[in-house]
């Protein structure tokens, strides 16, 4: 058993030198910033969230999300992001109301609470911040609001 685990571990041990080598040749590779992938890019201030509401670049988008969301759970039992922008208390909250697709289910009948489709609001929503994007690309947004 001790020997098998030794060669093992001396295969393992050759097979990183192997790899190791064939990495540090390859120039060839970079990072989406253009950098070489050993070499340290400075990063020049971390864009932050700033609460503003972002422009639609297309119909039917799912807005992007102007804030953090590390801190409000979803599961099957919670859903934190309904505490400020469900209907019942968005007002109180001062936030965005779900817009009353959320409130259809599969059928097209009008529910009083959020349809189970919708649970998940982050299968559809991402946050974002006001950052340049880390490639150029040629994107325009065919409708804004
Ligand atoms: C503490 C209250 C609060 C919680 C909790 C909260 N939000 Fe928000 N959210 C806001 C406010 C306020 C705004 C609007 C900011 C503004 O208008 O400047 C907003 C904006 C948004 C928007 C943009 C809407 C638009 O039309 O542009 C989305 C999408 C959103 N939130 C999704 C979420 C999701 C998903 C969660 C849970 C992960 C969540 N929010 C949790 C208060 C909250
Ligand atoms: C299946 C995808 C999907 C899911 C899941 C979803 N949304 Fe949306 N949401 C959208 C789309 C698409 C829009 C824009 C069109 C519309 O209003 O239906 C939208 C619009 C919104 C708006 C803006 C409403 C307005 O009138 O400006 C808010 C706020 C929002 N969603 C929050 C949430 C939250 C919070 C959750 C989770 C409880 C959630 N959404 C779940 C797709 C989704």
């Amino acid at each position: 058993m001790k020997s098998v685990l030794k060669l093992a571990t001396a295969a393992f041990a050759a097979l990183a030198v192997v790899a190791g080598v064939a990495f540090a040749q390859d120039a060839s590779l970079q990072t989406l910033r253009g950098a070489q992938i050993d070499e340290p890019v400075t990063v020049v201030g971390v864009p932050k969230q700033d609460k503003k509401r972002f422009g639609r670049a297309y119909r039917h988008q799912p807005p992007l999300i102007p804030h953090a969301v590390d801190q409000y759970q979803i599961d099957t039992n919670a859903n934190q992001c309904l505490g400020c922008h469900d209907w019942s208390n968005a007002g109180e909250r001062n936030a965005p109301t779900l817009s009353m697709t959320h409130y259809l289910d599969r059928d097209g009948r009008q529910l009083d609470e959020i349809a189970g489709t919708r649970w998940f609001c982050n299968q559809c929503h991402v946050p974002q911040a006001d950052a340049e994007p880390l490639v150029d690309n040629t994107f325009v947004p065919s409708f804004t609001r």
